[in-house]
């Protein structure tokens, strides 16, 4: 049995940042469940699925098949075999990813393979649902927030600093509108696990998060 340390919180908080710089303190690989999502996302888009189209997602989940793989240390997503990785962190992506990740039979095709990783490693593991759903008895269970305009002030940073042009209300707006579907949806919806510990980083450096964190860790 491998130690678990669930982080989950909303779109935009620093999970996959703050995880991965915790996983190479300790030693723990780090788990994107994201991506897992994104890639079933991909495989949606491939066929021109609508999201709305339950039936023919349910359907299009047959033949998809999500695998992961470590390659230096960092985590490589396979859609059929092809390494999808690069392809990942698009909004069109995120989107359909948010919107089929509702859907419980896409969900349930995902589960195995994290429980699995979970269970054969110490991780430290990102997502929405880890703490209260897929691993419910994670050794340390973290809900990592910041506020909507800290979160959309981030994103509009990052995109600016490569160059591209983007409106920072807009960028918040996006950001709650998938907060409220992430939280409001029936299956696995975003919340705070009983026994998770809440971090909000509206106000602290990663320096800070990062060490919070690695405090509560074997
Ligand atoms: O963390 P992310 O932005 O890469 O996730 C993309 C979408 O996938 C997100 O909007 C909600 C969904 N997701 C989920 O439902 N459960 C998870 N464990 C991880 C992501």
């Amino acid at each position: 049995m491998g130690y678990n340390v669930a982080i989950d919180g909303p779109a935009g908080a620093g999970k996959s940042t703050i995880a991965k710089l915790v996983a190479k303190e300790k030693g723990y690989i780090y788990v994107d469940t994201g991506a897992m999502y994104r890639a079933l996302a991909i495989h949606f888009l491939k066929k021109n699925i609508a999201p709305e189209n339950t039936d023919a997602v349910i359907d299009a989940c047959g033949d998809a098949e999500v695998s992961i793989r470590y390659e230096d240390g960092a985590q490589q997503v396979y859609l059929n075999g092809e390494n999808v990785t690069s392809m990942l962190r698009t909004e069109e992506v995120g989107n359909m990813a948010s919107k089929t990740s509702a859907i419980p039979q896409v969900r349930e095709k995902l589960l195995e393979l994290q429980r699995t990783l979970a269970r054969e490693n110490d991780v430290i593991m990102d997502g929405r649902d880890i703490g209260t759903n897929i691993l419910p008895d994670a050794d340390v269970k973290i809900f990592l927030t910041a506020s909507v305009e800290t979160r959309a002030k981030r994103r509009y940073d990052e995109l600016t600093g490569k160059g591209e042009a983007c409106d920072l209300e807009q960028i918040a707006k996006d950001i709650a509108d998938r907060d409220a579907r992430d939280m409001n949806r029936e299956t696995a919806p975003l919340k705070q696990a009983e026994d998770a510990i809440l971090v909000d980083s509206s106000h602290m450096t990663i320096p800070e998060v990062v060490s919070e964190i690695c405090s509560h860790c074997r």
